[in-house]
Protein backbone atom coordinates (compact mmCIF):
# COMPACT_ATOMS: atom_id res chain seq x y z
CA UNK A 1 0.00 0.00 0.00
CA UNK A 2 1.32 3.19 -0.85
CA UNK A 3 0.34 6.56 0.98
CA UNK A 4 0.20 9.98 -0.76
CA UNK A 5 0.09 13.11 1.26
CA UNK A 6 -1.46 15.94 -0.05
CA UNK A 7 0.08 19.27 1.41
CA UNK A 8 -2.18 19.96 3.71
CA UNK A 9 -0.95 17.62 6.95
CA UNK A 10 2.54 16.37 6.21
CA UNK A 11 2.93 15.62 10.22
CA UNK A 12 0.39 12.87 10.29
CA UNK A 13 0.42 11.63 7.06
CA UNK A 14 4.55 10.65 8.58
CA UNK A 15 2.85 9.55 11.90
CA UNK A 16 0.46 7.56 10.14
CA UNK A 17 2.98 6.07 7.63
CA UNK A 18 5.09 4.96 10.64
CA UNK A 19 2.56 3.98 12.82
CA UNK A 20 0.50 1.87 10.21
CA UNK A 21 3.78 0.49 8.02
CA UNK A 22 2.70 2.19 5.15
CA UNK A 23 5.58 3.72 2.09
CA UNK A 24 5.05 7.54 1.49
CA UNK A 25 4.17 7.82 -2.40
CA UNK A 26 6.49 10.13 -3.65
CA UNK A 27 4.48 13.10 -5.42
CA UNK A 28 4.95 17.12 -6.64
CA UNK A 29 2.70 19.50 -5.73
CA UNK A 30 3.20 23.08 -6.33
CA UNK A 31 1.22 25.55 -7.25
CA UNK A 32 1.63 27.90 -10.91
CA UNK A 33 1.84 31.69 -10.62
CA UNK A 34 -1.81 32.12 -11.58
CA UNK A 35 -2.88 29.92 -8.54
CA UNK A 36 -3.32 26.74 -10.32
CA UNK A 37 -2.06 24.10 -8.38
CA UNK A 38 0.20 20.89 -10.38
CA UNK A 39 0.35 17.49 -9.25
CA UNK A 40 2.69 14.67 -10.46
CA UNK A 41 2.88 11.13 -8.93
CA UNK A 42 6.79 10.10 -8.82
CA UNK A 43 5.83 6.48 -8.05
CA UNK A 44 5.29 3.59 -9.81
CA UNK A 45 0.98 3.10 -9.08
CA UNK A 46 -0.14 0.82 -11.78
CA UNK A 47 -2.11 -1.91 -9.85
CA UNK A 48 -1.37 -0.83 -6.47
CA UNK A 49 -3.60 -0.05 -3.34
CA UNK A 50 -2.89 3.55 -3.06
CA UNK A 51 -4.20 5.62 -0.19
CA UNK A 52 -4.38 9.59 -0.55
CA UNK A 53 -4.41 11.58 3.09
CA UNK A 54 -5.63 15.01 3.17
CA UNK A 55 -7.31 17.22 5.47
CA UNK A 56 -9.21 20.11 4.67
CA UNK A 57 -8.10 22.68 6.62
CA UNK A 58 -7.00 26.50 6.68
CA UNK A 59 -6.61 26.71 2.26
CA UNK A 60 -10.15 24.15 2.43
CA UNK A 61 -10.54 24.61 -1.48
CA UNK A 62 -7.18 23.78 -2.33
CA UNK A 63 -6.92 21.12 0.05
CA UNK A 64 -9.89 19.85 -1.80
CA UNK A 65 -8.13 20.30 -5.81
CA UNK A 66 -5.48 18.15 -4.17
CA UNK A 67 -7.18 15.57 -3.84
CA UNK A 68 -8.99 15.78 -6.61
CA UNK A 69 -5.99 16.03 -8.45
CA UNK A 70 -3.82 12.86 -6.68
CA UNK A 71 -6.99 10.88 -7.44
CA UNK A 72 -7.38 11.90 -11.27
CA UNK A 73 -3.30 11.22 -11.34
CA UNK A 74 -3.86 7.46 -9.71
CA UNK A 75 -6.89 6.51 -11.98
CA UNK A 76 -5.23 7.43 -15.19
CA UNK A 77 -2.00 5.71 -13.55
CA UNK A 78 -4.26 2.64 -13.49
CA UNK A 79 -3.89 2.09 -9.24
CA UNK A 80 -5.60 -0.85 -8.54
CA UNK A 81 -7.96 1.10 -5.71
CA UNK A 82 -7.89 4.72 -4.59
CA UNK A 83 -8.99 5.45 -0.89
CA UNK A 84 -8.98 8.60 0.82
CA UNK A 85 -8.46 9.48 4.17
CA UNK A 86 -9.51 12.95 4.89
CA UNK A 87 -9.72 13.45 8.72
CA UNK A 88 -11.91 16.53 8.58
CA UNK A 89 -14.22 16.92 5.94
CA UNK A 90 -14.94 20.29 5.04
CA UNK A 91 -17.93 22.25 3.66
CA UNK A 92 -19.78 19.60 5.99
CA UNK A 93 -21.49 22.36 7.56
CA UNK A 94 -23.62 23.14 4.60
CA UNK A 95 -25.34 20.02 4.69
CA UNK A 96 -28.65 21.14 3.84
CA UNK A 97 -30.37 24.36 2.59
CA UNK A 98 -30.78 26.30 5.66
CA UNK A 99 -31.77 28.95 3.66
CA UNK A 100 -33.36 29.66 0.14
CA UNK A 101 -30.62 30.36 -2.35
CA UNK A 102 -27.81 28.40 -0.75
CA UNK A 103 -26.23 25.06 -2.15
CA UNK A 104 -25.74 21.65 -0.11
CA UNK A 105 -22.13 22.20 -0.39
CA UNK A 106 -21.63 18.66 1.51
CA UNK A 107 -23.20 16.33 -0.86
CA UNK A 108 -21.46 18.28 -3.83
CA UNK A 109 -18.01 17.77 -2.42
CA UNK A 110 -19.18 14.12 -1.70
CA UNK A 111 -19.82 14.21 -5.60
CA UNK A 112 -16.39 15.65 -7.01
CA UNK A 113 -14.42 13.06 -4.75
CA UNK A 114 -16.10 10.11 -6.16
CA UNK A 115 -16.02 11.71 -9.71
CA UNK A 116 -12.31 11.86 -9.15
CA UNK A 117 -12.10 8.36 -8.96
CA UNK A 118 -11.77 8.03 -4.79
CA UNK A 119 -13.48 4.37 -3.99
CA UNK A 120 -13.38 4.93 -0.44
CA UNK A 121 -13.45 7.30 2.44
CA UNK A 122 -12.17 7.32 5.74
CA UNK A 123 -13.11 10.45 7.36
CA UNK A 124 -13.46 11.60 11.77
CA UNK A 125 -16.68 13.32 13.37
CA UNK A 126 -18.83 14.42 10.51
CA UNK A 127 -20.51 17.10 11.24
CA UNK A 128 -23.80 15.62 10.94
CA UNK A 129 -24.44 11.60 10.35
CA UNK A 130 -26.50 11.44 7.07
CA UNK A 131 -23.14 13.38 5.31
CA UNK A 132 -22.31 9.83 5.21
CA UNK A 133 -25.15 9.08 3.07
CA UNK A 134 -24.21 11.36 0.88
CA UNK A 135 -21.27 9.13 -1.02
CA UNK A 136 -21.92 6.32 -3.37
CA UNK A 137 -18.90 4.52 -2.13
CA UNK A 138 -18.14 3.76 1.86
CA UNK A 139 -17.35 5.94 3.95
CA UNK A 140 -16.03 4.94 7.48
CA UNK A 141 -16.94 8.08 9.90
CA UNK A 142 -14.53 7.15 12.89
CA UNK A 143 -16.27 8.81 16.06
CA UNK A 144 -13.47 10.82 18.58
CA UNK A 145 -15.58 10.41 21.76
CA UNK A 146 -14.46 7.11 23.46
CA UNK A 147 -10.60 9.20 22.92
CA UNK A 148 -12.13 12.17 24.96
CA UNK A 149 -14.01 9.67 26.90
CA UNK A 150 -10.32 8.04 28.51
CA UNK A 151 -8.70 11.27 28.28
CA UNK A 152 -11.06 12.70 30.89
CA UNK A 153 -11.62 9.73 33.27
CA UNK A 154 -7.93 9.30 33.31
CA UNK A 155 -8.06 12.69 35.15
CA UNK A 156 -10.65 12.04 37.56
CA UNK A 157 -12.37 15.12 37.29
CA UNK A 158 -15.21 15.08 40.56
CA UNK A 159 -18.80 16.21 39.47
CA UNK A 160 -19.03 15.83 35.32
CA UNK A 161 -21.39 17.58 33.67
CA UNK A 162 -21.20 16.71 29.49
CA UNK A 163 -22.53 19.83 27.97
CA UNK A 164 -23.58 20.75 24.03
CA UNK A 165 -23.10 24.00 22.76
CA UNK A 166 -26.35 23.35 20.67
CA UNK A 167 -29.06 21.24 20.11
CA UNK A 168 -27.52 20.06 16.89
CA UNK A 169 -24.52 18.92 18.49
CA UNK A 170 -26.59 16.97 21.63
CA UNK A 171 -26.62 13.53 20.12
CA UNK A 172 -22.92 13.62 19.80
CA UNK A 173 -22.64 15.09 23.31
CA UNK A 174 -24.95 12.41 24.61
CA UNK A 175 -22.50 9.79 23.57
CA UNK A 176 -19.97 11.41 25.11
CA UNK A 177 -21.86 11.48 28.71
CA UNK A 178 -22.76 8.08 28.09
CA UNK A 179 -19.16 7.09 28.18
CA UNK A 180 -18.40 9.47 31.69
CA UNK A 181 -21.28 7.98 33.21
CA UNK A 182 -21.70 11.88 33.57
CA UNK A 183 -25.62 14.33 33.16
CA UNK A 184 -25.92 16.24 30.10
CA UNK A 185 -26.38 19.83 29.76
CA UNK A 186 -27.37 21.72 26.59
CA UNK A 187 -27.10 25.07 25.53
CA UNK A 188 -29.48 27.31 23.30
CA UNK A 189 -27.16 28.48 21.03
CA UNK A 190 -28.17 31.28 18.00
CA UNK A 191 -26.49 32.65 15.42
CA UNK A 192 -27.65 35.64 14.20
CA UNK A 193 -24.69 36.12 11.56
CA UNK A 194 -21.88 33.62 10.26
CA UNK A 195 -19.34 33.51 13.27
CA UNK A 196 -21.92 35.64 16.14
CA UNK A 197 -23.40 33.35 18.52
CA UNK A 198 -25.24 34.60 21.48
CA UNK A 199 -26.74 32.13 24.05
CA UNK A 200 -29.82 32.16 25.79
CA UNK A 201 -31.03 29.13 27.97
CA UNK A 202 -29.10 26.91 29.88
CA UNK A 203 -31.08 23.30 29.67
CA UNK A 204 -29.52 21.31 32.88
CA UNK A 205 -27.61 21.23 36.27
CA UNK A 206 -24.63 23.26 36.18
CA UNK A 207 -24.12 24.43 39.43
CA UNK A 208 -20.81 23.85 41.18
CA UNK A 209 -20.31 20.79 38.25
CA UNK A 210 -16.99 20.73 36.48
CA UNK A 211 -18.35 20.68 32.82
CA UNK A 212 -16.53 19.71 29.92
CA UNK A 213 -18.00 21.60 26.81
CA UNK A 214 -17.87 19.00 23.45
CA UNK A 215 -18.11 20.32 20.04
CA UNK A 216 -17.23 18.66 16.56
CA UNK A 217 -15.43 21.67 15.76
CA UNK A 218 -13.62 25.09 17.10
CA UNK A 219 -13.83 27.53 14.04
CA UNK A 220 -13.23 31.12 14.86
CA UNK A 221 -14.20 30.49 18.38
CA UNK A 222 -17.55 31.89 18.32
CA UNK A 223 -19.17 29.47 19.56
CA UNK A 224 -16.47 28.40 22.57
CA UNK A 225 -15.85 31.48 23.66
CA UNK A 226 -19.45 32.75 24.91
CA UNK A 227 -20.47 29.19 25.61
CA UNK A 228 -17.37 29.16 28.66
CA UNK A 229 -18.47 32.18 29.38
CA UNK A 230 -22.10 31.00 30.20
CA UNK A 231 -21.71 27.98 31.77
CA UNK A 232 -19.37 29.78 34.49
CA UNK A 233 -21.93 32.68 34.87
CA UNK A 234 -24.18 29.66 35.60
CA UNK A 235 -21.88 28.21 38.15
CA UNK A 236 -19.62 25.88 36.97
CA UNK A 237 -16.73 25.43 38.82
CA UNK A 238 -14.46 24.54 36.02
CA UNK A 239 -15.01 24.26 32.18
CA UNK A 240 -13.12 21.95 30.19
CA UNK A 241 -13.37 22.60 26.01
CA UNK A 242 -13.22 19.07 23.91
CA UNK A 243 -13.16 19.52 20.13
CA UNK A 244 -12.58 17.11 17.35
CA UNK A 245 -11.80 19.48 15.04
CA UNK A 246 -9.29 22.14 15.79
CA UNK A 247 -9.83 24.56 12.83
CA UNK A 248 -8.27 27.43 14.39
CA UNK A 249 -8.92 30.05 11.58
CA UNK A 250 -9.15 34.37 12.18
CA UNK A 251 -9.21 35.33 15.80
CA UNK A 252 -9.58 31.45 16.58
CA UNK A 253 -6.48 31.48 19.23
CA UNK A 254 -6.98 35.24 20.50
CA UNK A 255 -10.56 34.08 21.79
CA UNK A 256 -9.24 30.97 23.29
CA UNK A 257 -6.44 32.22 24.81
CA UNK A 258 -9.53 35.01 26.56
CA UNK A 259 -12.04 32.58 27.79
CA UNK A 260 -11.82 30.98 30.84
CA UNK A 261 -11.74 27.27 30.26
CA UNK A 262 -9.05 25.23 32.26
CA UNK A 263 -8.25 23.11 28.96
CA UNK A 264 -9.12 22.80 25.77
CA UNK A 265 -8.47 19.25 24.12
CA UNK A 266 -8.55 18.60 20.75
CA UNK A 267 -7.04 16.08 17.84
CA UNK A 268 -4.81 16.12 15.10
CA UNK A 269 -7.28 15.74 12.32
CA UNK A 270 -5.92 19.55 11.30
CA UNK A 271 -2.07 21.12 12.29
CA UNK A 272 -3.00 23.27 15.29
CA UNK A 273 0.07 25.48 16.88
CA UNK A 274 0.09 23.83 20.00
CA UNK A 275 2.69 26.52 21.10
CA UNK A 276 0.05 29.47 20.94
CA UNK A 277 -2.12 28.30 23.71
CA UNK A 278 -0.61 26.94 27.10
CA UNK A 279 -3.42 25.17 28.31
CA UNK A 280 -4.00 23.22 25.06
CA UNK A 281 -3.69 19.90 24.44
CA UNK A 282 -3.69 17.49 21.42
CA UNK A 283 -5.13 14.16 20.91
CA UNK A 284 -3.92 11.62 17.88
CA UNK A 285 -6.40 9.87 15.86
CA UNK A 286 -3.06 7.83 14.95
CA UNK A 287 -4.32 5.02 16.33
CA UNK A 288 -7.66 4.88 15.55
CA UNK A 289 -6.05 4.79 11.70
CA UNK A 290 -3.85 2.33 12.94
CA UNK A 291 -7.17 -0.08 13.21
CA UNK A 292 -8.63 0.32 9.93
CA UNK A 293 -5.68 0.12 7.56
C1 LIG B 1 -21.82 24.45 14.37
O1 LIG B 1 -22.79 23.87 13.91
C2 LIG B 1 -20.55 23.72 14.65
O2 LIG B 1 -20.77 22.50 15.28
C3 LIG B 1 -19.57 24.54 15.47
O3 LIG B 1 -20.16 24.83 16.72
C4 LIG B 1 -19.21 25.85 14.80
O4 LIG B 1 -19.18 25.72 13.43
C5 LIG B 1 -17.89 26.32 15.30
O5 LIG B 1 -17.55 27.51 14.61
P1 LIG B 1 -17.03 28.77 15.41
O6 LIG B 1 -15.84 28.29 16.23
O7 LIG B 1 -16.63 29.76 14.35
O8 LIG B 1 -18.15 29.22 16.26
Amino acid sequence: MLLFPGTSHPKLAAAVAKKCGLDLGKCEIKKFSGGEIYVRLLDEVRGECCWILQTSGANVSDDYLEIFLLADALRRHDAREINLIIPHFGYARQDRRAMMGEPISAQLMANLLVAAGVARVVTFDLHSDQIEGFFSVPVDNLHCFPMFAEYFLSKKLPDLVVVAPDTGAAKIVQRLSDQLCAPLAILHKTRPRHHEVSYTHVVGEIQGKTAILFDDMIDTGSTIGPAVEVLIKNGAREVYVAATHGIFSGPAYERLAACAAKEIVVTDTLPVEEGRLANLKVLSIVSLLEKIL
